[in-house]
């Protein structure tokens, strides 16, 4: 991949340029990063197993109907997809309470929440991504209203396939984040669903199999990883 162009390296991935100006090629790196990049580590296989829990995501969302940027994988850790412009929102559908939501409201920890909550965050690093409400994503010119209606509505269609996909594998959908981004006149799924960008718990024990593991120190970080993708080989 060294002849290519790199455009831009986030926290967990790299983005290149491809020969197909409207292609991108995504490498999942092995870099894990938590608390705005407070806490950093390498850890060897991280970026395989978030790619290949991504790549079977995207395609089970494309046949139930859900559009992603996914073209294919070109290696383990290594993914085609369309090139988007990204809007810069994070948008975070939670079944249950946990991390920053029960910090900021009165929820106890695993509280069932039903509707599930959606939340829209800015996606700047620098202002410590903060949440916004519709009329200030109408305001900084993000998404019309119509945009903001479909990509909440498509967030919850999403949300209820994972919910019963990680159901049927004994875990619990706690909550996730996920990305959009335009293709001319359409609103594509963009960037990753992995671990790194969810929470999932053990429905008997509780304990978490996500990279919560990895910002409170609960155990080995990459065992975690591997039992997800272990019970997704064995249910595929
Ligand atoms: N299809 C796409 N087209 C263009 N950019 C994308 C696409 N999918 C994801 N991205 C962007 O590529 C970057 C991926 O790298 P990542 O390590 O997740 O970055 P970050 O530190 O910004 O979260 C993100 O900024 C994401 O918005
Ligand atoms: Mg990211």
């Amino acid at each position: 991949m060294s002849q290519l162009e790199l455009l831009y390296k986030g926290k967990a991935k790299s983005v290149y340029l491809s020969e197909n100006p409207d292609e991108l090629v995504v490498i999942f790196r092995d870099d894990i990063t938590a608390f705005d990049g407070g806490k950093k580590d390498v850890l060897s296989g991280k970026g395989s197993y978030n790619a290949a829990v991504s790549s079977f995501f995207f395609s089970y969302l494309e046949k139930n109907g859900i559009k992603t940027h996914f073209i294919k994988m070109i290696d383990e850790n290594i993914m085609l997809v369309r090139r988007l412009e990204m809007i810069p929102l994070e948008v975070i559908a939670r079944n249950r309470a946990a991390g920053s939501i029960v910090k900021k409201f009165p929820f106890e920890e695993g509280q069932i929440l039903d509707p599930p909550v959606i939340v829209t965050d800015y996606k700047d690093d620098e202002h410590h991504d903060p949440s916004l409400n519709d009329d200030i994503i109408l305001a900084l010119g993000l998404l019309t209203q119509e945009e903001i209606t479909y990509v909440k509505e498509t967030t919850l269609k999403i949300n209820r396939l994972l919910y019963d996909y990680f159901d049927e594998l004994g875990l619990v959908f706690v909550d996730f984040k996920i990305e959009f981004g335009r293709l001319g006149d359409e609103i594509l799924l963009g960037d990753e669903i992995s671990m790194d960008s969810m929470r999932l718990w053990d429905k008997e024990t509780g304990e978490s199999l996500d990279k919560d593991v990895y910002r409170f120190e609960k155990g080995d970080v990459m065992s975690a990883y591997a039992r997800v993708v272990e019970k997704m080989m064995f249910k595929k």
